[in-house]
């Protein structure tokens, strides 16, 4: 019989490799491999024949998904129009971004309304969940809680009732007898999320599993179940700012890329929601370096500033900072604006930070963040009033991106007065906005020199 053998798991994404590493080869992170001991009951392959399945017709009776909407706008919208029945979604972030808060706030708006609704906490004890509750004007709600973390024994009290949605906070404090390692190692995170999400399927409940990220891979991360489950939220936001945006990053009921905005007050998580206007700062008196984009988040516009600041260093290799956008697409601006418009950047150290602890993906906002960084290193402010989106490529050129009115609309809406976008973008567009059309990089940073 074949030994036990030991085997090596990344904790970020669950890729296994036969030796330890310092950097996992499927998804990059460091010092996530750890030792974990292999499955302690190997599965016996047994030979012979398996029985036949009966094969439905794909055309017949359509069947729309059952859904349950929470009543909380701005959750339900990032689910796609509520939960799926028999689906299993994962609610991720990092510690205190209020996953538990949202979480028993929709557990209780559904128990109110009639659904059965099961909260098992493996981290909070049940006199902590009431006292949250209590403090958020919940009390009154006939949420079945539970202290548990055994999924043996979780499953047996589910399977004794009707429910219609359960939540699991979180899947990283569960363990299954089923195998040997520690809680939160890859192997219990991804069992135990097996048989909950086989739960789901088969019952017909919808189930939520709650997964901490961490950064010093200490833990198996969310990651490890992304894949299995049918939809993934991600919590957005830093704890320093009240606001936080829930990302669908995966849906296989609705749209992903959908946000649903929240703003943390002393009785949880508020909706907000018309976000547009929130992460723009103070229009008058604008000092260099901030930039306005007309960003698009998942089906509705989202009007963002980003900030840069370039500064002479003194240091011998410059310092490039970015927070809410990606390095590598910033360093890219860099080069371009150095290639193809001579403006240096070598001696300077430059910092990105996109406001409110938003994250951006939208290349369009290419042109916002090269505005910025053109504004911060000729040290002139933006057109007042002014907004901006646009792909740049790598020959300087600035090419359109999708939904330029609506882009607009939302602009003017709020009271901007120009646009600076690609040549070609706006043809045919109404807009009260006076457009200021752009070919290359070189056109824009001719309005600051
Ligand atoms: P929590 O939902 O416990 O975070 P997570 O489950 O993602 O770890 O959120 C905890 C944070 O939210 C904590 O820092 C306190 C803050 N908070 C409020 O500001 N107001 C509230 O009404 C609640 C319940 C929490
Ligand atoms: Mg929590």
């Amino acid at each position: 019989m074949a030994k036990d053998k030991a085997q090596f798991v990344c904790t970020n994404c669950g890729a296994v490799t036969s030796r330890w590493q310092g950097r996992c080869d499927s998804c990059g992170e460091w010092n996530t491999i750890v030792q974990e001991a292999g499955p302690s009951a190997p599965v016996a392959i047994r030979t012979g024949r398996g029985r036949p399945v009966e094969l439905v017709a794909l055309a017949g009776a359509t069947s729309t998904v059952p859904r349950i909407l929470t009543g909380i706008e701005e959750l339900d919208r990032v689910t796609g129009g509520g939960f799926v029945a028999g689906s299993a979604l994962l609610v991720g972030g990092e510690p205190g971004i209020g996953k538990s808060t949202i979480l028993i706030q929709a557990a209780a708006a559904l128990a109110r309304a009639g659904k059965s609704v099961v909260y098992i906490s493996g981290e909070e004890a049940v006199d902590q969940i009431r006292m949250r509750a209590e403090r958020l004007g919940l009390r009154d709600a006939p949420v079945g809680l539970a202290a548990e973390t055994k999924v043996e024994d979780i499953l047996a009290t589910l399977e004794e009732r009707k429910v219609d949605l359960v939540i699991i906070d979180s899947i990283q404090t569960l363990w299954t007898e089923r195998v040997e390692s520690a809680p939160g190692t890859v192997t219990q995170v991804r069992t135990s999320a097996q048989a909950l999400i086989r739960y789901a399927k088969t019952s017909g409940a919808t189930v939520v599993l709650v997964g901490h990220v961490t950064k010093d891979g200490q833990i198996a991360g969310p990651r490890v179940v992304e894949h299995m489950v049918d939809a993934v939220l991600y919590f957005e936001g830093d704890s320093g700012h009240q606001f936080r945006l829930l990302r669908a990053v995966k849906n296989r009921f609705g749209p992903a890329a959908e946000i649903g905005v929240f703003e943390m007050t002393g009785v949880g998580l508020q909706e907000v929601r018309n976000p547009s206007g929130l992460f723009v700062g103070d229009r008058e008196g604008r000092s260099p370096g901030a930039a306005v984009f007309a960003g698009i988040e998942g089906s509705r516009p989202l009007l963002v500033e980003i900030q840069a600041l370039v500064a002479e260093t003194s240091l011998g290799t410059p310092r490039r900072a970015v927070v809410g956008w990606d390095q590598s697409r910033m360093a890219m601006i860099l080069a371009v604006l150095e290639a193809r418009c001579g403006l240096r950047f070598g001696q300077h150290d430059v910092y990105l930070n996109v406001a409110g602890g938003l994250r951006l993906a939208e290349p369009a906002a290419d042109l916002a963040v090269a505005a910025a960084l053109v504004s911060a290193r000729c040290g002139a402010p933006t057109p007042k009033d002014s907004v901006y989106f646009g792909e740049v490529s790598l020959s300087g050129a600035v090419r359109p991106v999708s939904q330029t009115p609506l882009r607009l609309r939302e602009a003017e809406k709020l009271g901007f007065s120009q646009a600076v976008l690609p040549a070609g973008a706006a043809d045919g567009v109404r807009t009260g906005l006076a457009v200021q059309t752009v070919t290359t990089l070189i056109d824009v940073v001719a309005d600051f020199v």
